[in-house]
């Protein structure tokens, strides 16, 4: 959840800079400023796997990095008869560059390619029997090899050979066998969790079940996940019972768990040189080979898509469909587009610019609809009549590095005038304990979770102190019945105006510490306060010892909310090829927005979720005219507003680059449109008629 940046170390980002510094080398091109080869004391990785080059024509293209140079061949070779077809006797209609916004890159890898295929002719000519002057010639590279286009129609083969894949049973028991591996890969924090919440999972993965929730029979999928900051930084795993951030290990243990139950064949590496045995780095460096992928899913981080860009690249292409990245706090569009030319607050960073759909990356918490919301479990769904518990005027302070505590000393005083308060923390000396710790506070360490449940089920108030941002532990308090005082941030942080966000690919205010307790739970359960406002605190203190309350969780952070996500995030998104939407286009509702309001605001107000995977559907003038926009001129450009309607010329805009749709932009002159959909409130992901 956390990394402090005291505990950072830059070497991958050297590594990476590095590889790009031999890039640009190779390439010999002027590459634009904005390329992250300066070091960044923050620390943190790059990711891209495109470089934007400049041309003597001073035209701008992509172009994938590495050096290409070949071998094997063109799968069009292996079929001579079509091989031969290629180049001379199709007409230009069968061979015209597709739209379609599940292959964004297609159009500018095509243009890369007709110009620039003399850089690495040994790959593209001889290697792969590419013809640079026809167009054919290269969408079937580019389809076939390289999957940045889609597969030309009358390429596709009948795949009357292939076997059916197998049918998915649910696994009700947890195998040995996968125990062994987790202990083999020091997984064991993530094990423990595993095994101690493998009862309740069993129970939600039977209710799912029984209710009809699976509501088709899927298949077996091959799935890999691949922990790139554990395999980059080792020691996370070694100090996962001494005081390692745990929120992203809550989160990898809860996934795995829900695949395994789900009944896929799940593949986990934690390696950083080891993990490329389950993939297809290049055989010769810069050329691609022509293959299937192992996966069909392959869950990373981004550090796991940093080593991937330096190991695998330019195999990389056909994975990247299949790829899923856990990104605690989410990445914006402009962020996300390698490319993005407009202006970005704070500028860019060196995270993100993966250039995928923004649904490829999954969040902890439902920060922006952009992204998916995987989450995690915090406990066992809650009996509607359930009694409150009986709580001691105890105060457990949330902050488990003693760091966090610093400054907040006559905070801390203040609610002592009414709670006896509680710490679970560490620290890298008595010292530091001393300086920042009040004498009377009743240290426990580091707790066991059972142990840690037994201190929140006395415990009144969970103290927040304004750092850790969005953990998993006050759900988990809330959940036991506690009142969380959540710190109050005005002026919100975001990027601009604290350190921990500068570095983050999001726009996102955070408007307190746990944005989430505060919106979608609110009081009893939470007070967001003003913690320098010592009479405020007071005051809430007060009401809240005079509140009783009872334990709360919504549906979401349970194992079958969990369950229920990830069945639907695997079967039914698919950014490899065209094959169901979900949620259904019929649930759409479109709305024409204010001047000046995101999608998210305007779908709010009509208490409706604001649904980006709709945007490809009402790309259109007709769309707007809907509502009664009358374009003066309509442009179609690579836009975050778009579609929209601009108040002051009058104008329409249309979007060029699909991975540029999203929710969360707005302009004072932009009227947005706006698709939206309901959702059902203790599981937002879905919409109600949804599952
Ligand atoms: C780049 O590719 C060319 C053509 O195959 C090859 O001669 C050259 O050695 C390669 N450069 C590197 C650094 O691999
Ligand atoms: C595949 O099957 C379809 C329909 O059965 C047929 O029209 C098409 O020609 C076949 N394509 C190839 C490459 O055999
Ligand atoms: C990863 O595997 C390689 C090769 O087996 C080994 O040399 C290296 O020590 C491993 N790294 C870690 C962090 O275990
Ligand atoms: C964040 O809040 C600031 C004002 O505090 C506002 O100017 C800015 O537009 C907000 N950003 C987003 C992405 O909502
Ligand atoms: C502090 O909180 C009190 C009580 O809520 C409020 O009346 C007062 O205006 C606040 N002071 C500041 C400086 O915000
Ligand atoms: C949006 O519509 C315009 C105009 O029809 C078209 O050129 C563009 O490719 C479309 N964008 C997407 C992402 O479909």
């Amino acid at each position: 959840m956390l990394w402090p940046s005291r505990r950072r170390s830059g070497k991958l980002l050297l590594v990476s800079a590095t590889i790009v510094c031999i890039l640009i080398t190779f390439l010999n091109y002027n590459v634009l400023k904005e390329l992250p080869m300066n070091s960044d004391p923050q620390g943190g990785s790059i990711a891209i796997w495109q470089v934007v080059v400049r041309f003597r024509d001073d035209s701008v293209h992509l172009i994938s990095f590495l050096n290409y140079s070949g071998l094997n061949e063109l799968p069009m070779n292996s079929d001579p008869q079509r091989g031969s077809i290629v180049a001379e006797k199709i007409s230009k209609e069968e061979c015209q560059v597709p739209h379609d916004w599940l292959f964004p890159f297609c159009e500018s890898k095509i243009q890369y390619m007709q110009q620039l295929w003399g850089t690495n002719a040994e790959c593209y000519v001889n290697r792969h029997k590419l013809k640079p002057e026809n167009l054919c010639s290269a969408l079937i590279y580019l389809s076939e090899v390289e999957r940045f286009c889609p597969l030309l129609p009358w390429r596709r083969r009948n795949s009357t050979s292939t076997k059916e894949p197998k049918l998915a049973e649910m696994r009700f028991e947890l195998d040995q066998a996968f125990i062994d591996t987790l202990n083999k890969l020091n997984l064991r924090w993530m094990r423990d969790r595993i095994t101690r919440m493998w009862p309740q999972w069993v129970a939600a993965a039977k209710q799912f079940t029984a209710e009809g929730s699976l509501r088709r029979k899927h298949h077996v999928k091959k799935i890999f996940i691949f922990f790139g900051t554990y395999a980059y930084q080792p020691m996370w795993l070694d100090m996962a019972f001494t005081g390692a951030p745990l929120g992203e290990m809550v989160q990898w243990s809860d996934l795995i768990a829900a695949l395994y139950l789900l009944g896929h064949d799940v593949t986990l590496s934690v390696n950083s040189t080891t993990y490329q045995s389950y993939m297809s780095p290049p055989k010769s460096p810069g050329c691609s080979d022509v293959f299937e992928p192992e996966f069909d899913l392959i869950y990373t981080d981004y550090n796991g898509l940093t080593y991937m860009l330096m190991h695998i690249t330019p195999n990389l292409s056909p994975y990247i469909c299949r790829i899923r990245i856990l990104d605690s706090f989410g990445t914006d569009a402009q962020f996300n587009y390698g490319a993005y030319e407009g202006v970005i607050p704070g500028d860019k960073t060196m995270w993100a610019r993966a250039d995928l759909n923004l649904r490829q990356i999954m969040t902890m918490f439902p920060h922006s609809p952009d992204n998916l919301f995987l989450g995690f479990v915090v406990g066992e769904p809650i009996p509607e009549d359930v009694k409150p518990l009986k709580k001691k005027p105890i105060g457990l302070v949330y902050g488990k590095d003693v760091q966090f505590w610093q400054g907040k000393r006559e905070y801390l005083d203040t609610l002592h005038k009414y709670l006896e308060i509680h710490g679970t923390f560490f620290a890298m000396s008595e010292a530091e304990i001393k300086e920042n710790v009040p004498e009377y506070v009743i240290a426990h360490g580091i707790l066991s979770k059972p142990d840690l449940e037994k201190l929140l089920q006395e415990t009144k108030v969970f103290i927040g102190l304004g750092f850790p941002y969005e953990g998993p532990a006050p759900l988990e308090a809330i959940a036991q019945g506690c009142i969380f005082l959540n710190a109050k941030f005005d002026p919100p942080h975001n990027r601009l105006n604290t350190r921990f966000f500068k570095v983050k690919p999001t726009l996102r205010n955070l408007t307190s510490q746990h944005p989430y307790a505060e919106v979608f739970i609110g009081k009893p359960h939470v007070f967001t306060v003003d913690i320098s406002n010592l009479s405020h605190v007071e005051e809430a203190v007060k009401e809240m010892l005079r509140t009783e309350v009872k334990p709360y969780l919504p549906r979401e952070w349970t194992p079958k909310g969990m369950l229920e996500r990830v069945n639907a995030f695997t079967e039914y998104y698919n950014f490899c090829e065209h094959i169901e939407r979900w949620p259904p286009l019929s649930e759409m509702m479109l709305l024409m927005g204010a001047a000046g309001k995101s999608c998210v605001d305007v779908c709010k107000e009509r208490e409706l979720l604001c649904e980006p995977t709709f945007f490809v559907d009402i790309n259109t003038t007709e769309d707007l005219k809907k509502f009664g926009m009358k374009c003066s001129a309509v442009e179609t450009k690579e836009s975050l507003l778009a579609p929209s309607y601009d108040v002051s010329t009058h104008m329409c805009t249309l979007q060029k680059q699909p991975v540029l749709f999203t929710c969360v932009a707005k302009e004072p002159s932009a009227r947005r449109l706006c698709p939206c959909r309901d959702f059902q409130t203790q599981q937002v992901a879905f919409c109600k008629q949804c599952h």
